[in-house]
């Protein structure tokens, strides 16, 4: 089921990405072609199946959350591209390709993650791509830029940075975790939940739980995976955190306790949906995909 549903969702989200990717002229080209580059490359669009599915399980229908699922997977682009410098993670592959600053260069790569970002929040803003009334617009506009920001992806990469070498607590890996992979997660569940325009205050708060779990759950399988894959199948260095010297669950935790960790989250996940039906099936299935996933 969640092949099918995965597949027409990707559909969707990539025939709206590449819609928003054209260069306005000729002087433009390298720069585009560095951004459809980043993005248009087999990234799993997980943000963007959550956007999907939280706007299903309310009943929404998934044309209502294009504009949504555009605007989170840009920003994730965006965020990968910059993660993967040489001043960050210092990466040379990604999504089974060269990154972004080793096809181009340095400085495209920079530009390109700021362009990217810079056109999540016009495809969320603007009532081409998110058909929604101004004012739940502005609303969505803001939960993105605090996902994505200090508060919130960004300032958990600072604190990735800040933590290299050192042994962290699980409470600050847990917070770490939350800031540079849940808020986006947290944001994408939220929006499209918004998107359905029938999102009430029980629901959201739902939704709210399972995304938090699931949001976390994320990277720890992306920490498990770093250790247990490969790196053909990762489409990414395997290994890279141990050879960075990265604080990650397995390591906080051994690769068992780890797992079972993860599972726990899933679990957490499942138990916030108790309340939805059958509509919350996608949701249900990803949270599965999350933790059993081996890319
Ligand atoms: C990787 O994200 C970076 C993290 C936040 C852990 P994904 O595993 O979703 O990467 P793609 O988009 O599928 O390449
Ligand atoms: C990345 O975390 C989180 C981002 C905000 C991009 P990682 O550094 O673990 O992601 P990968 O393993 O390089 O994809
Ligand atoms: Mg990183
Ligand atoms: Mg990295
Ligand atoms: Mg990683």
């Amino acid at each position: 089921m969640i092949l099918t549903y995965q597949k027409q969702c990707k559909a969707r989200v990539d025939a709206a990405l590449e819609s928003v990717l054209h260069p306005p002229c000729e002087e433009l080209q390298r720069l585009y072609q560095a951004m459809r580059y980043s993005v248009l490359n087999g990234g799993k669009r997980v943000r963007p199946l959550l956007v999907y599915a939280a706007c299903e399980a309310l009943g929404g229908d998934a044309a209502l959350a294009d504009g949504a699922a555009c605007a989170v997977e840009l920003i994730h682009a965006y965020s990968l591209v910059h993660d993967d410098l040489p001043a960050m993670d210092d990466d040379d592959l990604r999504r089974g390709q060269p990154t972004t600053h080793k096809a181009f260069d340095e400085a495209n790569a920079i530009l390109a993650g700021d362009g990217l970002q810079a056109l999540a929040f016009e495809v969320l803003a603007d009532a081409r791509y998110t058909q929604q009334n101004p004012q739940l617009r502005l609303q969505m506009v803001c939960i993105l830029a605090h996902a994505a920001g200090p508060a919130g992806m960004v300032g958990g990469q600072a604190i990735d940075l800040e933590a290299v070498g050192h042994q962290l607590t699980q409470a600050a890996l847990e917070k770490m975790d939350r800031h540079k992979t849940g808020a986006l997660i947290e944001a994408s569940v939220q929006l499209g939940a918004l998107a359905s325009g029938k999102a009430d205050a029980d629901s959201l708060q739902a939704l709210r739980a399972y995304a938090r779990a699931v949001g976390l759950a994320f990277q720890v399988q992306d920490d498990i995976l770093d250790v247990e894959s490969d790196t053909a199948t990762l489409g990414k260095r395997q290994g890279a955190d141990i050879a960075h010297d990265k604080p990650t669950y397995p390591a906080l935790l051994g690769l068992e306790e780890a797992k079972a960790y993860a599972h726990n989250l899933c679990d957490q996940a499942l138990d916030a949906l108790r309340p939805f039906g059958a509509v919350a099936e996608p949701l249900r299935a990803l949270a599965l995909y999350i933790i059993e996933r081996r890319h």
